[in-house]
């Protein structure tokens, strides 16, 4: 045997081995890309509140309370009453509830401050609708109150 071909087998061997390593990381580092993309895929075919863990009463609140009560429940000075700690929320939903149904107005008083205005009546809202936007205030803004159920506000609405 020549040097030559000495040399020559030498480099395919050793040449080999360097491409299979690499090969495995190469391997490796699809799959783990892959298995990332395929946890992806799964969440986007997951309904959005599922993923994101919306409180289905966010969207209510934002489409009929923001306005008046602000995204973070802070109201508006002299005008829209708090819906944080100390404020209405922690009462019986009995009276949430009648709030939502008749609105509210003639002077009230939340956490030492007067207010003077007017809310409408939501009574268009359906049970379920007033069921998750009044669980979502009593668990949002700091609060820390049970949820109200739909049961609840159908009995209320109906009178019985
Ligand atoms: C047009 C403005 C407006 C909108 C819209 C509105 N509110 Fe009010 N809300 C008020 C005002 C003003 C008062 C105080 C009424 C008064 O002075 O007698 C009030 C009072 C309240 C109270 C009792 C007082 C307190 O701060 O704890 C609660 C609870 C409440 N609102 C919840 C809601 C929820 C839930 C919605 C959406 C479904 C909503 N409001 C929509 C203006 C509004």
């Amino acid at each position: 045997m020549n040097n030559n071909f000495k040399w020559l087998v030498f480099s395919v061997l050793f040449g080999g081995v360097i491409i299979s390593c690499q090969n495995n990381t190469e391997s490796r580092k699809v799959e783990a890309v892959s298995s990332e993309q395929l946890a992806n895929e799964i969440n986007k075919s997951l309904p959005a509140s599922s993923t994101e863990k919306e409180h289905p009463g966010k969207a209510v609140y934002n489409k009929y309370c923001l306005t008046c009560h602000q995204a973070d429940g802070s109201g508006v000075p002299d005008m829209h009453p708090p819906l944080g700690p100390g404020s209405w929320v922690g009462k019986e939903p009995q009276e949430l509830i009648a709030i939502m149904m008749k609105g509210l107005s003639g002077q009230i008083e939340v956490n030492g401050k007067i207010y003077k205005n007017f809310m409408p009546s939501h009574a268009q809202l359906t049970d379920d609708e007033i069921a998750d936007v009044l669980s979502y205030i009593r668990t949002s803004f700091g609060n820390n109150f049970d949820p109200v159920t739909t049961e609840i506000v159908r009995k209320i609405r109906s009178g019985r």
